[in-house]
């Protein structure tokens, strides 16, 4: 794990050195404990803010070195815009944005003052900004021969200071869990191929053990016997083997039936016979992005003691081209018994996924079952990087995690489910191919996976944009952004903790 900032929550403090960080609305206002120390540094806060031509935007910062009047080495104002209009994830990225403008060398511990013009924050709040801070401070140098600067910023030590810093520190427990399980699912996607094989990805979710999880790893032997042949067949062009893994955590009432989430493991995805371009393949290494949101997400279930049923089920793969490896045009018998004709081995996080999601429904009859894999290209060209492509039948569950992802700023957007898309991959040949052309790829691929999630409450959200590769911004700065996870623990936390089930099959589509 890398190293990340110690955070705790105190009564209203001044600092004894390093950073003192204060937010201001807009038009400048500020709260009674910036106020104080604008009036201690006689009008620092007021005097430079007119010189900087800083007015309080959200996200905005400003540094002041050396501030006159109190014991800090540094005073960083930090804008919030309309404090009315902050939202959960604004919390989050104001905690980012003030890592973001911290100075960097020996005086790097910081003393965050919670609260805006309106008073102290809330406990939820403050834990959102810790969160923040946490997922900022986050990179990835394991690799690196030469570290950083000593100490490292990520090293510091940070007070979140006002309010009930009781209640502050009692949320902040539950929402570090949900930063680990965030930081677990990065450090997983930003991995070199060459480390994190199949086996390698197994032994992590075998890890989750420790908290609690029961893991259950399928070997080629029972994939064969499961008949898990769509999967194997990604599998059968690489010297790795692959491997299943089940991750149960049931700490909710028996008799209600489990939360499943089914993640696309492809530890690297050359594309098989039908190979990709080299420009860029590298990048392909972040193909287990929904396995790694899965394994996260179930960690920071056990982490926190989530009172729920939930199951997480990642098929881990490596997609190779050999002389055993799947030809276009071979055609495979699926474990549900539909058959495949491979039109392009491109398209193999489908093939896994189809049988994960058989597997899963058979086993486990899941109130609602959501998969998440990097799917395809063509949802980047739709959505880009900010929101995953979300399709389901469903307009209760579709809500629910769009309501989810707007709290946390894991964001979905609902796409389009119908028969002429289904009729796309229609095959001559077999049952279905699969791929189903050049347009809507997005689509036909989400119309593949329906055809395996037979009658369930079933959700697919295409995270190939957001999985990796977004453009750095307040909390996510690595390749790898660990998106997912903050989005099902909050589904989770809101639809289906305590014995709750508050996302009903609505009428079949
Ligand atoms: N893993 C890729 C999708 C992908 C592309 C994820 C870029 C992230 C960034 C997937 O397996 C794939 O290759 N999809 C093909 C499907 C096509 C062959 C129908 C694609 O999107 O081109
Ligand atoms: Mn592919
Ligand atoms: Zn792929």
């Amino acid at each position: 794990m890398p190293q990340l900032p110690v955070i705790t929550f105190a009564p209203e403090t001044l600092p004894a050195g390093g950073t003192l960080v204060v937010f201001a609305a807009e038009d400048l206002a500020l709260g009674d404990a910036a106020m104080r120390v604008d009036a201690a540094t006689d009008g620092l806060v007021k005097a430079a803010a007119e010189a900087q031509g800083f007015k309080g935007k959200r996200f905005g910062t400003m540094l002041i070195a050396m501030p006159r009047g109190i014991e800090a080495t540094g005073l960083l104002v930090v804008g919030l815009g309309d404090p009315a209009k902050l939202t959960e994830a604004d919390w989050s990225k104001l905690g980012g944005s003030v890592i973001g403008a911290l100075p960097s060398g020996p005086n790097s511990d910081v003393t965050v003052l919670a609260e805006t013009p309106a008073g102290a924050l809330g406990a939820a709040e403050a834990a959102e900004i810790a969160l923040g801070m946490t997922l900022r401070s986050y990179s990835f140098d394991t690799y690196k021969s030469k570290k950083a600067e000593d100490p490292a910023p990520a090293a510091r030590k940070i007070i979140i200071s006002g309010g009930d810093s009781d209640a502050a520190g009692k949320a902040w427990e539950r929402v570090s869990a949900i930063g680990a399980g965030v930081i677990l699912a990065r450090e997983l996607v930003n991995e070199p191929p060459n480390v994190l094989g199949p086996v390698e990805f197994a032994d992590k979710a075998e890890a989750l053990r420790d908290l609690g999880v029961t893991v259950t790893i399928l070997e080629p032997a029972e994939l064969e016997r499961l008949e898990m042949r769509a999967l194997l067949g990604v599998a059968q062009g690489s010297e790795r083997p692959a491997r299943v893994a089940i991750m149960e955590w049931m700490k909710g009432p028996a008799e209600v039936k489990p939360v499943a989430l089914v993640g696309k493991g492809v530890v690297f995805d050359t594309g098989g016979i039908s190979i990709k371009p080299a420009g860029g393949m590298e990048d392909m290494k972040g193909d287990m992005g929904g396995a790694a949101a899965v394994i996260g997400t179930m960690h920071a279930l056990a982490a926190r003691n989530a009172r729920v049923n939930a199951v997480g089920v990642i098929g881990l793969v490596e997609n190779m081209p050999d002389g055993k490896a799947q030809r276009p045009g071979d055609i495979v018998k699926s474990k549900s018994g539909q058959t495949i004709e491979i039109i392009n081995t491109d398209a193999e996080g489908r093939l896994v996924l189809a049988d994960l999601l058989t597997h899963t429904i058979e086993t486990y009859e899941p109130k609602v079952v959501i998969d998440l894999a990097t799917l395809t290209g063509a949802v980047i060209v739709a959505l880009g990087h900010f929101n995953a492509g979300m399709y389901t039948d469903d307009d209760t569950v579709a809500a629910q995690l769009s309501d989810a992802g707007k709290a946390t700023g894991d964001l979905v957007w609902r796409m389009p489910l119908s028969k002429d898309y289904d009729g796309l991959i229609d095959s001559k040949f077999a049952d279905m191919k699969n791929t189903g052309g050049r347009w809507a790829g997005s689509v036909t691929a989400a119309q593949f996976l329906k055809r395996f999630a037979k009658d369930s409450l079933w959700v697919h959200l295409d995270i190939a944009g957001t999985g990796f590769g977004a453009p750095a911004n307040e909390i996510s700065r690595t390749f790898a952004s660990g998106f997912g996870v903050r989005l099902l623990d909050r589904f989770i936390a809101d639809f289906h903790e305590d014995g709750a089930d508050k996302t009903p099959r609505g009428p079949a589509a």
